[in-house]
């Protein structure tokens, strides 16, 4: 498949940030690691509210209805987690979110562009599934520190219409591929009314390649209010996350949508983790 070397590519980016020092589980370099938003604990989205398709008439019940999804949490008095999916659509996207709605888990995918344009219909199928989000992770997952402000601007801006137009849902989050992001890339992000999301625990899924080794990784970073970087692109993670919600559900965790655990946004403000 042509989407093979593609996904060895950004293993091996992935490798080369690792090396870097850049994709630790803390992005260290984000320039605010501020906190998110405090003040709206009556402003929570409901988890559906981002992915009601907005799109062309007709295609609002292409996906049949899964179970209602988990309404509206106050992650001041629960415990929260939310979980994101990066550098998807993969193969194997539409078997995690099988296993997403069963559960009844709302998450988060991180497009890259690349990918929309390999599977525009999984990435249509994501944002159709009540409590997922669609969001932004460039059109080519390049270091965007490291390339012309220019064209790390249309990375962020390009990818931007290709989801809004292939899924019909406005893009209200960014992630800066490694979480390598400045000034000049916020600004794009907040011209477009995203606010970069980054993370506060990793599943370490480019380092380990077995579900029970994600498992056991990335349960100790878990406290209230984390936000998870995961990878759909990869099967082991894939399978991991049955288990991962059941692991988490049996500590008091409650899985939640980026907008329940950050509440109100601001565009271009770095969010880390959510409200606890
Ligand atoms: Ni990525």
């Amino acid at each position: 498949m042509t989407s093979t070397p593609r996904l060895a590519l950004i293993t091996l980016t992935c490798l080369i940030a690792l090396l870097a020092g850049c994709a630790q589980n803390q992005p260290g370099t984000t320039p605010s690691g501020q906190s998110p938003t405090r003040s709206t604990s009556t402003g929570v989205v409901p988890s559906g509210a981002s992915t009601s398709p907005t799109g062309p008439a007709g295609t609002t019940s292409a996906t049949p209805s899964p179970s209602t999804p988990a309404k509206a949490v106050d992650c001041t008095k629960v415990k929260c987690v939310a979980l994101t999916f990066d550098d998807g659509p993969g193969p194997q996207t539409g078997t995690l979110l099988d296993t997403l709605v069963k559960a009844q888990v709302p998450a988060t995918f991180f497009l890259v562009g690349q990918m929309v344009e390999e599977r525009p219909a999984m990435a249509k199928r994501i944002a159709q599934t009540p409590g997922m989000t669609v969001a932004n992770h460039t059109m080519t997952h390049p270091m965007l520190t490291r390339i012309a402000a220019a064209k790390a601007a249309a990375e962020i801006t390009k990818n931007t219409r290709l989801i809004q137009k292939t899924t019909g849902v406005k893009v209200r989050f960014f992630r800066p591929p490694y979480g390598l992001h400045n000034k000049a890339t916020d600004a794009v992000a907040r011209t477009l009314g995203q606010a970069v999301v980054v993370w506060s625990a990793g599943a370490l899924d480019w380092q380990y390649d077995t579900p029970a080794k994600i498992v056991q990784v990335t349960l100790p970073q878990i406290a209230a209010g984390s936000i998870v970087l995961a990878h759909d692109v990869h099967p082991w993670t894939i399978k991991a996350v049955p288990t991962l919600i059941a692991k988490l559900r049996a500590r008091g965790y409650t899985l939640v949508s980026l907008d329940d655990i950050l509440g109100k946004t601001r565009p271009g403000a770095t969010y880390a983790r959510g409200r606890h």
